[in-house]
């Protein structure tokens, strides 16, 4: 056991060994061809880090943590650290002796330790689909630094940046172990594709949108992270045991990024909302007033909700899909919380409903349970986002506004699946193309609205200072104090 480890978390813990090039807990050291191919990838990544990721910043010293042990109780130890010198590791859940698989066809047989030749094929796809948006994302969102409204938020920016290239060691680590050579041939892919690029541009749509301002950012952590967050717990449940421990212990790290979102997003609201008070405004829907005070107005706001909904809405994939449905009976993709839910898990004469516009209405269609797994999964995801809103809404009711945030309906701006031919307003309502034309921006951003949040966009790098149109946080990172020099520029 490394020192690092003991000195957090004494003796309980999984042991991960710091010692090596690649900090691991899935003894490395002892498998030489493994350990071999991921040390010739290892430096391969470290130039995609320096070529895609964050811009100018190899030599700022960030107050990271990194993952020392991979125990609920505590697993992270904070430090400075130049980023191309992040310890980026494999780190797997600990294994549950006589795990069944939980789902499917194969429910109640021993998980399986190595992959089924009969869903190789399955199960590479997914994989790969799922390590493709670690690294896109950290591309999408490499010129941030520059335009941080603190050193606070540069931070988190950097943590949730370093903690998906991890996520992508994460997936390469399955590849290469369980896939052979065409394994390692994805691994270098990961590496070859990039964010909205024209020839190799990264699998999903969503992930080459561009986040270049700091309240996409947040949205994107806070919505599109958290269609991580469901992917992940879906695959947590796999039947394919390597594959559940690597997701379980990646969830850990994805709730950190949704609370930058929420309390990114949150601090925006606070801080309009203070302003428009100091100001004496009482109209929310008062855009120019709003704008002069150097704050996104509400209504800004929830079109940038509308927008980064219906795309996160979209990796969600095809409501109803065979895909799915394969996966789902297969035992490799489970239904969010898969083992809380009280039925058989096999689902074989089981229906959901699945909405569609039929003739200018929605109506409830019933698919077989299997087929729209899909489906259920983004009920989910819709359900698991409300949450935050919630709370954004009481912050702008304490401060005494009518105005309340709404997450859009899932049909509403959809490029992917059953509404994906459908003109749907975001309270629901089936309309003509010509009707949604021309409300189209009232529900999402123009380029007026995205040139005038990007002209809030300059840096603010003065130790415990935020720019104008963010309220600082409740609490610091590992409760430092507010003056406290999270990112070390140099
Ligand atoms: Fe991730
Ligand atoms: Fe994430």
């Amino acid at each position: 056991m490394s020192d690092l480890t003991e000195d957090v978390l004494g003796e309980t813990v999984v042991e991960i060994n710091y010692d090596e090039l690649i900090p691991n807990n899935v003894d490395l050291m002892n498998d030489k061809q493994l350990k071999k191919a991921l040390e010739s990838w290892q430096p391969k990544y470290v130039d995609w880090w320096n070529e895609a990721g964050p811009v100018n910043t190899k030599d700022f010293e960030v107050y990271l943590r990194t993952a020392v042990g991979v125990d609920p109780k505590g697993w992270a130890k904070f430090g400075h650290v130049k980023m191309p010198d992040y310890r980026w590791g494999i780190l797997l859940a600990p294994k549950e002796e006589g795990r069944t698989i939980p789902f499917g066809k194969h429910k109640g047989e021993p998980v399986w330790q190595e992959v089924p030749g009969e869903y190789r094929a399955l199960l590479r796809r997914l994989i790969i689909i799922q390590g493709d948006t670690e690294p896109a994302s950290v591309e999408q969102q490499r010129i941030l630094s520059a335009t941080a409204p603190s050193l606070y938020d540069m931070r988190n920016l950097f943590q949730v940046n370093v903690e998906e290239g991890r996520h992508l060691w994460a997936m390469v680590y399955l590849l290469v172990k369980y896939f052979g050579r065409e394994g390692r041939q994805d691994a270098e892919g990961m590496l070859e594709r990039r964010s909205a690029d024209e020839d190799k541009p990264r699998i999903l749509g969503a992930f080459n949108e561009a986040t270049d301002d700091w309240l996409s950012f947040f949205m994107f952590t806070y919505f599109t992270d958290r269609d991580g967050k469901m992917q992940l717990a879906s695959l947590a449940e796999s039947g394919f045991d390597p594959l559940s421990r690597t997701c379980r212990f990646m969830l850990t790290e994805e709730a950190h990024h949704m609370f930058v979102g929420e309390t990114g997003v949150g601090r925006v609201i606070q801080r309009t909302c203070e302003a428009m008070e100091e100001a004496g405004i009482t109209n929310v829907n008062d855009i120019e007033a709003v704008r002069k005070l150097g704050v996104i107005d509400l209504p800004t706001l929830q079109k940038k909700i509308n927008f980064h909904v219906s795309v996160t809405s979209d990796l969600f994939g095809a409501e109803v899909s065979t895909n799915g449905a394969s996966a789902f009976i297969a035992g490799i993709k489970g239904r969010f919380n898969e083992t809380k839910i009280d039925d058989d898990h096999q689902l074989n004469d089981d229906n959901y409903t699945v909405t569609r516009a039929v003739d200018g209405k929605l109506v409830d269609v019933e698919e077989t349970a299997h087929n729209a797994i899909n489906s259920r999964l983004l009920d989910d995801y819709h359900d698991d986002a409300a949450g935050g809103l919630g709370r954004w809404n009481k912050v702008i009711k304490r401060a005494g506004f009518d105005f309340k945030l709404t997450l859009p309906y899932k049909g509403f701006s959809r490029k992917i699946g059953t509404f994906s031919e459908d003109f749907i307003t975001p309270d629901a309502q089936v309309v003509t193309e010509a009707e949604w034309n021309a409300k189209k921006d009232e529900w999402l951003c123009t380029d007026s609205d995205n040139a005038f949040i990007q002209s809030l966009m300059v840096p603010c790098k003065e130790k415990g200072k935020y720019a104008g149109w963010i309220a600082a946080p409740r609490v610091g990172i590992n409760n430092q104090p507010e003056d406290f020099e999270y990112v070390k520029l140099f």
